[in-house]
């Protein structure tokens, strides 16, 4: 495929028993100018190629973060993907540029339903209280926090939710295909 608009950062630990990221992460492969790179299946031994996934990115306006939350936060991989790639003096510091600009979609899926994320219920908070994390990452790479793409209670989903929230997110791609793209350096 030529140069991907869209890197498709894919990370689900059992994706044999996902029900919805492994939907998303097939809508997005329909799509021609998205690369979906499975990173689960890429490196199952945790050992990441930091110089291949660094071009990569380099080469994508949007980076899309697909997963399931795991413990308020991400799989373990992709933690240990944020660790290795996002380097200093590559990914942010003075004067560095690389991701400046690329947007950093986050797209992932909650088991427990949206009213269990508040004050007094099981999760004590709204699920945007454990997003500074990501959102305070890309902002260091000077990268755009675009506006997540949730599903909550993921596991009593029923298949028409799923299927709308599926459809969204190919929507999304779609949409931003037809923009047209931007100097590599920063959209
Ligand atoms: C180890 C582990 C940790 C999890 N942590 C959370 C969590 O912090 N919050 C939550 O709402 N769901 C949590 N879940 C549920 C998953 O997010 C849920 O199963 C997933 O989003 C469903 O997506 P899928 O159908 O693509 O697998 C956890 C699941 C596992 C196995």
């Amino acid at each position: 495929m030529p140069n991907p608009r869209i890197l498709v950062l894919y990370a689900h630990p059992a994706p044999h028993r996902s029900r919805i990221n492994r939907r998303l992460a097939d809508a997005a492969r329909s799509l021609d100018g998205v690369l979906v790179h499975d990173l689960y299946e890429t490196y199952p031994d945790f050992f990441i190629d930091v110089a291949r996934e660094q071009a990569l990115l380099e080469q994508a306006e949007l980076v899309v973060f697909l997963h399931p939350i795991r413990w308020y936060s991400m799989p373990s991989l992709l933690k240990e993907w944020v660790d290795s790639v996002l380097l200093p003096g590559w990914a942010y510091g003075p004067d560095v540029t690389t991701l400046r600009g690329k947007g950093y979609w986050l797209v992932v899926t909650t088991g427990s339903p949206e009213d269990s994320y508040q004050p007094g219920e099981r999760h004590g908070q709204p699920f945007e209280a454990f997003l500074p994390p990501f959102e305070q990452t890309a902002r260091l790479c000077g990268m755009d926090w675009l506006a997540p793409h949730i599903l909550h209670g993921a596991n009593s989903a029923s298949i028409e939710a799923i299927d709308t929230h599926v459809a969204a997110f190919h929507a999304r791609l779609e949409q931003f295909l037809d923009t047209t793209p931007k100097d590599p350096h920063g959209i």
